[in-house]
């Protein structure tokens, strides 16, 4: 009898995920039948919900995603280091002992997507805009690669300052966006966390921080470029990227923590982009 792993996201709105279109693919380059569902969960029964899927002894691992990333981060028994620094957990992954580890793939998604995209982070001068939860996220991840500096600048600067504080280092600070009028330096990599794009807004920066030889990265995606790819287009930037990579990128990540097999995220991208 072939025995079927089971998969699945947990959120709440979930229906328009596309992790399981994701999975399913991964899961064809290696070869593995796998299940992986959608289950929507309240704040009241995500941890009954949880426990439930994992009582199934076939259940190996879930993803976690909005409002459930720091609930989850509490349940498990184990956080990698990743997912401590970011207070988040988007995958856990059942051990053979029937333990939990919760891990954090964000950071590692987007860094393999700006690799994969060819921009260099070793040695850069990055800007990442936004501190909340999607900023925390991908922190550890960046400051990894030894970039030259990052600053953290977001509309409310205590937060930035609070982020920073989180990991104590000369070239990584946080400031108020509006602080970025002093900073001299263009940066070469300029990264939105903020949850702007979603609603169509444009973080307030002075256009003066966007030189048009720097990398523009937004970490959401849409049909179309978000309001802040067209407004660094219009600025004359020539290397603008959406965040559909780095979903693909986090999807692999977990995958790989599950089943030790490292899918090529390319040909998903593409299928992805081509269905948007
Ligand atoms: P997420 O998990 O997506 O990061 P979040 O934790 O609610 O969501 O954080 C949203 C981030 O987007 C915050 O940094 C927020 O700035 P504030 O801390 O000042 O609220 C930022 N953000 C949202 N809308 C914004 C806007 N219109 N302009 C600038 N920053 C914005």
């Amino acid at each position: 009898m072939v025995i079927v792993n089971k998969y699945t996201v947990f959120g709440n709105p979930i229906a328009q995920s596309k992790s399981p279109t994701i999975h399913y693919m991964f899961a064809e380059q290696a070869n593995l039948i796998i299940e992986y569902d959608r289950t929507v969960a309240t704040p009241e029964n995500f941890i009954p919900a949880l426990t439930n899927f994992f009582n199934n002894a076939n259940a190996k691992g879930c993803n976690v995603t909005s409002p459930f990333k720091e609930q989850v981060a509490k349940w498990v028994n184990d956080l990698s280091a990743a997912a401590k620094i970011a207070g988040a957990v988007n995958t856990v992954i059942k051990k053979e002992d029937g333990t939990f580890l919760g891990d954090t793939t964000d950071g590692s998604g987007l860094v393999q997507d700006l690799l994969r995209l060819g921009v260099q982070i070793k040695g850069a001068r990055i800007l990442l805009l936004g501190a909340g939860g999607a900023a925390r996220g991908v922190l550890q991840s960046i400051l990894a690669l030894e970039p030259a500096c990052l600053i953290i600048a977001n509309r409310t600067e205590e937060k930035a300052k609070q982020l920073a504080s989180l990991v104590p280092r000369d070239n990584f600070v946080g400031v108020g966006l509006h602080q970025l009028l002093e900073v001299q330096q263009p940066f070469d990599l300029i990264i939105n966390s903020t949850s702007a794009s979603l609603t169509g807004e444009l973080p307030a920066i002075p256009e003066s921080v966007i030189s048009s030889s720097a990398c523009v990265y937004d970490m959401s995606y849409a049909d179309k470029p978000t309001v802040f790819l067209q407004h660094a287009q219009k600025l004359g930037v020539q290397d603008t990227f959406d965040g559909l990579g780095m979903l693909v990128g986090q999807a692999a990540e977990s995958f790989y923590l599950w089943t030790g097999f490292r899918p090529d995220v390319s040909p998903v991208i593409d299928e992805l982009k081509s269905h948007l």
